[in-house]
């Protein structure tokens, strides 16, 4: 299992379920926890535009626990398995088990390393609303955590996998740039097609959620959607069942994934760099390449691929990718 199904799965989903948007009073007083619906017709993702102040006094002394078993447990486990990058930036944070933190200190350190700015939500975003604060150097994290009985699964990102697994990459210069050309990207993608979109989201969902980079030492973890899962940060790395293959920007566009399980396949940078500058070429004619072209099942090793380990694909489901 994943930890969370993620804000950029909305795309696949918004193609096959029903979409609920809610609006609001012009004054929420209290920030509310908007999570997913369950109905007859399954899963329904819920989106929320507002951005809110974060209530921190309101967090329970649960709240807090939570927040500081999954730090420790995450921390322990990826001392080794991180990107060195990832680690040095969440010390230079100062975020800790001790409670959960405050989203303007963290500003004060986002502000003079890159210029990005958290900015409270209260659960999944329309795409277009989540590109534009990316575009504006403004990263959305949702105010609330899990419930205790959700420590090891939650459907959707919470507090705690939007603030430790998104934010120490922000005060990377390299990797905030290319953030934001992100969000401008899918600013252009969505007025474009729906298929550039769900082409641009697989690009996010291999990168930004579930990427690796190649290090001195070997294959190490970035993406948020891992670092901030348990199960997954052992899994990415240790299991023979996944593909870990080089990064190909055309390929990862072509690649479909999995939103209900770990990955099948993994795609491994050489560096930072190489992402801004894969990425940073107009994507539009691209987009037309792409056009009409047959998607990659998740579990399927190319030719042409750079293979870092082909996996064994033990335990796999067929159906299911997105
Ligand atoms: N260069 C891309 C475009 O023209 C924008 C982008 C940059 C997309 C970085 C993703 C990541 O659409
Ligand atoms: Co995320």
């Amino acid at each position: 299992m994943v930890d969370f199904a993620a804000r950029l799965a909305s795309a696949a989903q918004a193609s096959r379920m029903d979409i609920c948007t809610i609006g609001f009073p012009a004054m929420a007083a209290e920030p509310r926890r908007v999570e997913h619906q369950q109905t007859d017709k399954g899963y329904v993702p819920v989106y929320t535009t507002d951005v809110v102040e974060q209530p921190w006094s309101s967090y329970t002394s649960d709240d807090h626990a939570t927040w500081a078993t999954l730090f420790h447990r995450q921390r322990e486990i990826l001392k080794g398995r991180a990107s060195r990058e990832f680690i040095d930036n969440q010390e230079r944070l100062g975020m800790s088990a001790d409670a959960i933190p405050r989203y303007e200190e963290l500003n004060t350190v986002l502000a003079s390393a890159t210029g990005w700015q958290l900015v409270g939500v209260e659960g999944l975003l329309p795409e277009l609303t989540f590109f534009d604060h990316l575009a504006n150097r403004r990263f959305p994290v949702t105010w609330w955590i899990r419930r205790p009985d959700q420590i090891d699964y939650i459907a959707e990102p919470d507090l705690f996998h939007d603030l430790f697994g998104h934010v120490p990459l922000l005060l990377n210069p390299v990797f905030a740039d290319y953030m934001q050309a992100y969000g401008q990207g899918g600013v252009k993608a969505h007025g474009i097609s729906a298929e550039a979109l769900v082409n641009l989201t697989r690009l996010y969902w291999y990168t930004v959620e579930f990427g690796l980079i190649r290090e001195a030492d070997g294959l190490r973890i970035y993406g948020s959607g891992i670092v901030s899962s348990k199960g997954e940060s052992i899994h990415c790395l240790e299991s023979p069942a996944p593909n870990r293959i080089g990064f190909d920007l055309e390929r990862i566009m072509r690649t479909r994934y999995r939103i209900d399980t770990f990955q099948k396949t993994y795609f491994v940078i050489d560096s930072y760099e190489q992402l801004i500058e894969a990425t940073l070429p107009d994507f539009t004619p691209l987009y037309e390449r792409l056009a009409g072209q047959a998607s990659i099942p998740a579990g399927d090793v190319l030719d042409s691929d750079r293979v870092f380990h082909r996996g064994t694909g033990e335990g796999w489901s067929g159906e299911g990718d997105v």
